[in-house]
């Protein structure tokens, strides 16, 4: 028997820009997915135990199904693995847009190597990861599976070129508390990815400006992180939003959930992850602000994930 975990993530920054070589920023929250695999005779089968993942359409568990496909061949396990029987847990719900896929990837890819006693290192868990984002991404930026596999506050920047991409640890005085808001609707990242890669060919004059201010957003972000400026990191986080739905990748149960959260006194709120559905992310510093924001939104009828940002790495 195997065992592996990976960090959920938060993308603060930069999501979608991201897969088009503009710098984002992502931070791993204190919730896991975890994965036991045990070899088996004949076919792959996922008991997937975590919350959330029964709203997982069937669309998803292809794509699971795919990614998990993806690993074995990029392990070189094929065309002797039999079987396996993978269950998946931990405390990091199933929704969309806090990295569960990419969270369950390295799960299962470090669990795959215990249990067939391969020595695989963070790097390489980190690039079968990626393969496995293929399936459930399409053109994936890595951002994800960076985060799942080495945690803590990163910067992130795609090398187009196919070289490797730039990760740099980003240092927060201590880690701040946020509130994650579930829309409750399963997002498709892949569609989601595509449909701004169609929009920006289709009208570069809207969307080459947007990419632009993308970026300086990103590096602005990134001092005022530094800096523990958390108001001024709050403000970024708000324009960022704004950014996402020029690019039209927010929805109106996203704008809901960013709107009750601003009014509730939070610094900043945006959509995180692929949009569509998924996830709203707030920063709300201190208990008693992080509580007044999640009471609201579950108030309002919405799951909800109290979680921290800048939490230690691996
Ligand atoms: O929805 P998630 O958690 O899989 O995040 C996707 C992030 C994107 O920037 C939209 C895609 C990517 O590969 O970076």
């Amino acid at each position: 028997m195997g065992k592996g975990s990976g960090f959920g993530k938060v993308i603060l920054f930069g999501e979608h820009f991201v897969v088009h070589g503009i710098p984002g920023i992502v931070s791993a929250i204190d919730s896991t997915a975890n994965a036991v695999v045990k070899k088996s005779i004949e076919k792959i089968d996922v008991t997937d135990e975590r919350k959330g993942s029964k709203g997982y359409a069937k669309e998803k568990k292809l794509q699971q199904f795919e990614s998990i496909n993806r690993m074995i061949k990029k392990m070189n396990l094929l065309p002797n693995i039999g079987g396996l029987n993978i269950w998946l847990g931990g405390s990091l719900p199933g929704f969309s847009g806090l990295g569960a896929s990419a969270a369950s990837s390295v799960a299962i890819a470090r669990a795959i190597a215990e249990e067939f006693a391969l020595s695989v290192s963070n790097q390489e868990i980190n690039e079968i990861a990626f393969e496995a984002e293929k399936a459930y991404a399409g053109n994936p930026s890595g951002i994800d599976n960076t985060a799942a596999t080495f945690g803590g506050l990163l910067w992130f920047e795609k090398n187009l070129a196919g070289g490797p991409n730039k990760i740099e640890e980003i240092s927060l005085k201590e880690p701040v508390e946020i509130v994650i808001g579930s829309t409750g609707i399963v997002a498709n990242t892949k569609a989601m990815v595509e449909g701004v890669e169609e929009r920006k060919k289709t009208d570069p004059q809207k969307y080459i400006p947007l990419f632009q201010e993308a970026k300086v957003l990103a590096i602005n972000a990134r001092k005022e992180i530094q800096n523990f400026d958390l108001l001024k990191v709050g403000e970024l986080l708000s324009i960022n939003h704004g950014l996402l739905r020029d690019i039209g990748v927010s929805c109106k149960e996203l704008d809901h959930l960013v709107d009750v959260a601003r009014g509730q006194g939070a610094y900043g709120a945006k959509l995180t992850g692929g949009g569509g559905g998924g996830c709203m992310v707030a920063l709300t510093p201190g208990k008693n602000l992080q509580e007044k924001v999640a009471i609201a939104i579950e108030n309002e009828g919405f799951e909800v994930l109290r979680t921290k940002i800048g939490v230690k790495r691996i």
